[in-house]
C-alpha cells in the first residue's frame, strides 16, 4: 500500500469510530495536514450526523466548507467530544510532535477543549524517541533571535521556516538535532521562554487514542 492509501484507510477508520461512538449532533474538532484532509473527505459522508465542526486552521476551514460542512467559532462551543488530527511523530505512550503544517497553536487550543484526541497516522509516524522530525516552535516575530538563543541553550538547533507565516501572524522555528527523553518536561521548558507562543510537543496533553494504519489493517492504541 502507498502512504496515501494508508492515510485514506486510517481516515475511514476515524469516520467509522465517530459514527459508532460519538453521539449524533456532536461538534467535531478537525486537525490540519494531508491525513486530516483525507479525514475531512470521509467526514463528508456522515455530515448529516455531525452538528458542526471546529477547524484548526484556515486551510481546514476552507476544505470543510467546500464539503458543505458547517464550521463554528471555538468560542461558541462548550462541549466537543472528539478532536481528530494527524502527527509528525508519535510514541506508543501517545506523546506527539506536531506542527509540520505550521498549525500547532490552533491545533493545541482545539485539542485542549476536546474530550478525546484521536490521532490518525500511517505507520511511518510511530517512533521510539521524539525529535528526529524537527520540532516546530511558534514565536512572536520580535522575539525570534532571543528565543533561538534560549533554544540553543536547551540543546536544539533552531532554523526559521523560510517564507512562512502562521495563521496567527507569527514565525516558526524548526528545532533540529533533538532526541527528546522527557517530552512533557521539554514541552514545559520551551513554554517558559518568553516570546514562545506554542511548541509542537503534545505530551502534557497527548492523544487519547491512536489509529495507526499498517498494511495489515488499522491498529488501535489507547491511553
Ligand atoms: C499540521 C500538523 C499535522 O498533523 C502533521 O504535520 C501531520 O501532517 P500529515 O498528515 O500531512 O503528515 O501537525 O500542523
Amino acid at each position: 500500500m502507498t502512504q496515501d492509501e494508508l492515510k485514506q484507510a486510517v481516515a475511514r477508520a476515524a469516520r467509522d469510530y465517530i459514527a459508532a461512538n460519538v453521539p449524533a449532533g456532536s461538534i467535531i474538532g478537525v486537525g490540519t495536514g494531508s491525513t486530516a484532509n483525507f479525514f475531512i473527505d470521509e467526514l463528508a459522508a456522515i455530515k448529516d450526523r455531525v452538528c458542526a465542526t471546529v477547524a484548526s486552521s484556515e486551510a481546514t476551514r476552507k476544505r470543510l466548507e467546500g464539503h458543505g460542512i458547517e464550521v463554528v467559532d471555538l468560542n461558541d462551543v462548550t462541549a466537543m467530544p472528539v478532536y481528530v488530527d494527524g502527527a509528525d511523530e508519535i510514541t506508543e505512550n501517545l506523546e506527539m510532535v506536531k506542527g509540520g503544517g505550521g498549525a500547532l497553536t490552533r491545533e493545541k487550543i482545539v485539542a485542549a477543549v476536546a474530550g478525546k484526541f484521536i490521532c490518525v497516522c500511517d505507520q511511518s509516524k510511530l517512533v521510539a524517541t521524539l525529535g528526529k522530525f524537527p520540532l516546530p516552535v511558534e514565536v512572536i516575530p520580535m522575539a525570534q533571535a532571543y528565543v533561538a538563543r534560549e533554544i540553543e541553550k536547551l540543546g536544539g538547533q533552531p532554523k526559521p521556516r523560510a517564507g512562512f507565516t502562521t495563521d496567527n501572524g507569527n514565525i516558526i522555528l524548526d528545532v533540529h538535532g533533538l532526541a527528546i527523553a522527557d517530552p512533557a518536561g521539554f514541552e514545559t521548558a520551551l513554554n517558559q521562554i518568553v516570546g514562545v507562543v506554542t511548541n509542537g510537543l503534545f505530551a502534557c496533553r497527548g492523544a487519547d487514542l491512536l489509529l495507526l494504519a499498517t498494511p495489515d489493517g488499522v491498529r488501535q492504541v489507547a491511553r
